[in-house]
């Protein structure tokens, strides 16, 4: 990675500038001093900003980059500046600071370098769903979207989506002694994905280094975790034998927009792999928890079998990336040390997930659901292209978005009190033409969640899921959560935002079409569940505001804890799937 070219690098600090002030006003980190007609005001020690304001129909204000103006007419200040200044003025303790001021520049770094690297956005909707992601700038709430701490100059060029660069895996054989394997088959799940001629290399490595290959697990590793984490810290076993090195496999991957789940870019109808990567991006380190891997193909086994019998769902034509297959093997000192950091216990593991393409009949094409928020620096966005590819007036399109998406959740929610967390990065949208059809949700296992109340549709869950679900048995009006703060927030808050400036949709439609497609769902339903219109109220006037942003600036910082952070909430959103809602 080169040092960031001064016009690009001011392009993405004032960006950088009117994101944080947006989100940093959405979660109530500051008080945004904006007149009724939209001017704002932000006093920084030693400088003041001055800039517009736009009222969104969720009572946030979205700050205009374009607008904003450093007292006398000087350059901005820089994004790390204002950011620290607001942080500091808010309470946020210096270390947390420190250490957030280096998320906040590798981001700024990667935006600089996206702004001139970027494609037009409508060339996007003919790339392997892999390449599209590689287009993205990431997650549109967090404000150090690509912290990837962990990361130095020379891995942001090989290992981001955005780099654009193959990855190679390097596998490994474990003595079933020190390994777990579950789900399919596993030497058959590893033969598909390698191909047979690789797989038997493998199995004569595997013996070469005292193993038995028919019983022995194998395993891929992202380099950076060999090089930063295995190789390190699982020494012992490697000199013992326990841990064989196979050498790097014949694909070439690249990564996915979650980083650490890679697609086979000469055959992406082959498994996607779902790796450990102990950085810390967003919210957690990117381990693989080992309950969870283990737990995957059973939760996926019951979800499956829930949307395969429900003839509503059929009908949805939902789309699950099961996880079908996992194996784990746990660290021998770390995993027996009490009050261990949890990224310490999630090093060394797979998941091995269903890819999209099998599913998809002729004509269809999928893509990123993160994707349709997606603008290039010209202004191009990807919804609009897919807008106009399909024909329809952008008012019956989020009709039908709406519809492809909303249904199978509520379902899913109503009938079978579960959620996931259904945000940009975790689904994806079929459509055909440009059309939306049908939506795609994966990494359902990771945020999967099960209401307390009593319903007979949990009767057959077995009692090795009921385990893995022990956490996370949640109250029905915890469990919406899910979906209003995945969905309508992380997704449809942008969404709605694209269509009123640039598509011509006003965001009080947006939001009435929403509306209007839950209650022609209810009404299809209310014989069979009413009782659970109430018991998961998705229609109360506001809703729990959770603080994507806060959590690590103002609750988890940097502290290396044992339990994976959970999102808190601070103050509420008007509902827009209220009936009473008013849009501000
Ligand atoms: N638009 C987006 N919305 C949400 N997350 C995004 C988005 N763009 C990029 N991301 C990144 O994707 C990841 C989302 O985290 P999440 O826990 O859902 O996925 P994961 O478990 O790491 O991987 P997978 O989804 O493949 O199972 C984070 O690393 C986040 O920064
Ligand atoms: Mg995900």
């Amino acid at each position: 990675m080169t040092a960031p070219d001064l016009e690009q690098w001011e392009r993405a600090n004032r960006e950088l500038i009117a994101k944080l002030l947006t989100e940093f006003g959405y979660e109530e980190i500051i008080a945004l001093d904006v007149t009724d007609d939209g001017a704002l005001t932000v006093p920084l020690p030693g400088a003041t900003l001055t800039g517009r304001a736009v009222r969104r129909a969720l009572g946030w204000w979205r700050v205009l980059p374009e607008s904003l103006t450093a007292e006398g007419g000087g350059p901005l200040p820089d994004a790390v500046a204002v950011f620290t200044a607001l942080l500091t003025a808010a309470g946020a303790d210096a270390s947390t600071v420190a250490g957030a001021v280096s998320e906040l520049s590798s981001t700024l770094l990667t935006d600089a370098r996206q702004l001139t690297t970027a494609r037009p956005a409508a060339e996007l909707a003919d790339l392997e769903p892999v390449l599209a992601e590689a287009e993205l700038t990431g997650h549109p709430w967090i404000v150090a979207n690509k912290g990837r701490v962990g990361f130095g100059a020379d891995d942001l060029r090989a290992y981001p989506p955005e780099a654009r660069a193959d990855v190679r895996l390097l596998w490994l054989a474990a003595s079933p002694a020190v390994a777990d394997a579950v789900g399919l088959d596993h030497h058959a799940v590893v033969r598909d994905q390698v191909g047979s001629e690789a797989f038997e290399g493998m199995r004569a490595q595997a013996q070469l280094g005292g193993l038995d290959p028919d019983t022995c697990v194998y395993l891929p590793v992202h380099p950076w975790q060999w090089a930063h984490r295995i190789l390190p810290l699982h020494a012992p076993q490697l000199a013992r034998g326990d841990l064989v090195v196979l050498g790097d496999g014949p694909a070439r991957y690249r990564p996915q927009l979650a980083i650490r789940t890679m697609t086979d870019l000469d055959d992406p109808a082959r498994r996607y792999l779902k790796l450990p990567l102990s950085i810390l991006n967003t919210s957690v380190y990117r381990g693989l928890p080992r309950e969870r891997t283990l737990a995957a193909p059973g939760l996926t086994s019951w979800l499956s079998s829930v949307v395969s019998s429900d003839a509503f769902l059929r009908e949805t034509g939902l789309i699950l990336l099961g996880e079908v297959a996992g194996v784990s093997v746990a660290h021998p000192v770390y995993s027996g040390l009490p009050g261990v950091p949890y990224q310490y216990t999630e090093l060394l593991g797979a998941i091995w997930r269903e890819p999209v393409q099998p599913y998809l009949r002729d004509g269809e094409q999928a893509v990123s659901l993160a994707a349709l928020l997606h603008a290039d620096p010209s202004g191009g966005t990807f919804a609009g292209a897919l807008v106009e590819r399909s024909g329809l007036p952008a008012s019956e399109w989020v009709r039908r978005l709406h519809a492809a998406v909303l249904p199978p959740l509520l379902h899913v929610l109503y009938k079978y009190g579960a959620m996931f967390s259904p945000h940009g990065q975790n689904c994806m949208i079929v459509h055909r033409d440009g059309v939306p059809t049908r939506l795609v949700v994966k990494d359902f296992v990771d945020d999967l969640a099960i209401c307390s109340e009593s319903i007979p549709e949990h009767a057959g869950l077995t009692p090795a899921v009921r385990a893995a679900l022990a956490d996370v048995i949640l109250d029905g009006k915890t469990l919406r959560k899910y979906l209003q703060n995945g969905l309508l927030i992380c997704v449809d808050r942008y969404l709605a935002e694209i269509f009123a400036d640039r598509l011509g949709v006003p965001e009080a439609d947006f939001w009435a079409s929403a509306r209007s497609v839950l209650a022609a769902y209810q009404e299809r339903f209310r014989g069979e569940l009413a009782d659970r219109f109430t018991m998961f109220d998705l229609e109360s006037p506001t809703f729990p505001k959770l603080c994507l942003n806060r959590l690590r600036l103002f609750e988890r910082g940097y502290a290396d804890d044992p339990e994976r952070p959970v999102i808190s909430a601070v103050g509420s959103v008007p509902n827009p799937l209220s009936p009473s809602f008013v849009p501000r």
